[in-house]
């Protein structure tokens, strides 16, 4: 069986927590107590993957090497990538194609906090065979996310922040890949918005009947805005 490897995306510019992220990465804010970085960290060393890319912009990649360091106090091992300009997710995944090399990964974006044991769902990743697996949750406010298109429960796409979102179920910022993710990500442009998309991404795995997905029962959310930056650190305080 292939070997996992684990990736936390925590380059962006973090416009929506300014003035917050003047002067520090988003991903080292504090969420009930712990820097954000944090709770990535924890979700794939308790699923046994511990060996981890973490991509940072190149402001405050300092910062987060002094925090984290060699990962050793984590019971993991980290290797960091600077990513030069914030060309989106689909950017920052590029950088990390030698780190996988002929393993599976799972990439987590840092600002998504949530309680979910991963250890299930890398088993049903490794028994399906196939090259994406992605998982959504149910949201108030889809038209923030890539929002899943399904015909019965079967996924035909997904939409990025789209006007009349079809479903509730956001496409959470937990996926799973092998390493053929590297060869559609050349597939692919940048968006209107200068961005390599993460939904173009895994259009490409849906259209290919490569994709299984799953959705998420525990406590999940996207930290990345002011008020659910506040309300997302108050649920993790409360849990404790
Ligand atoms: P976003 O929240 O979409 O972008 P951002 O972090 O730049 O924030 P804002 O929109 O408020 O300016 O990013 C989601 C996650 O992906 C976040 O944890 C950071 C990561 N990311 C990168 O690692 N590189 C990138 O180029 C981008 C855009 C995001």
């Amino acid at each position: 069986m292939r070997d996992t490897k684990g990736i936390i995306l925590a380059g962006g510019t973090g416009s929506r927590l300014y003035p917050l992220t003047k002067v520090t990465n988003k991903h080292l804010l504090p969420i009930g107590g712990k820097p954000m970085i944090n709770y990535a960290i924890s979700r794939l060393s308790s699923a046994d993957v511990t060996d981890i890319m973490i991509i940072t912009g190149i402001e405050h990649c300092g910062a987060m090497m002094s925090l984290l360091g060699s990962g050793a106090s984590y019971g993991c091992s980290f290797t960091y990538r600077v990513q030069d300009e914030p060309d989106g997710i689909g950017g920052a995944l590029s950088l990390c194609e030698d780190f996988v090399g002929d393993s599976d990964c799972i990439v987590l974006l840092g600002d998504n906090i949530f309680n979910e044991d991963l250890r299930p769902h890398i088993k049903k990743f490794k028994d399906n065979d196939e090259d994406c697996m992605l998982f959504f949750k149910s949201v108030a406010d889809p038209r923030r996310y890539g929002v899943g298109v399904f015909n019965k429960k079967k996924l035909i796409k997904v939409e990025e922040k789209p006007e009349k979102p079809q479903t509730d179920l956001a496409c959470v910022g937990i996926y799973f890949y092998s390493n053929r993710v590297f060869e559609v990500i050349e597939q692919i442009n940048k968006s209107d918005r200068g961005e390599y998309e993460i939904s173009d991404i895994n259009n490409v795995f849906i259209e290919e009947k490569d994709c299984s997905h799953s959705i998420i029962k525990g406590r999940w959310s996207d930290a990345g805005t002011m008020s659910s930056y506040h309300t997302t650190s108050w649920s993790v305080y409360q849990e404790k």
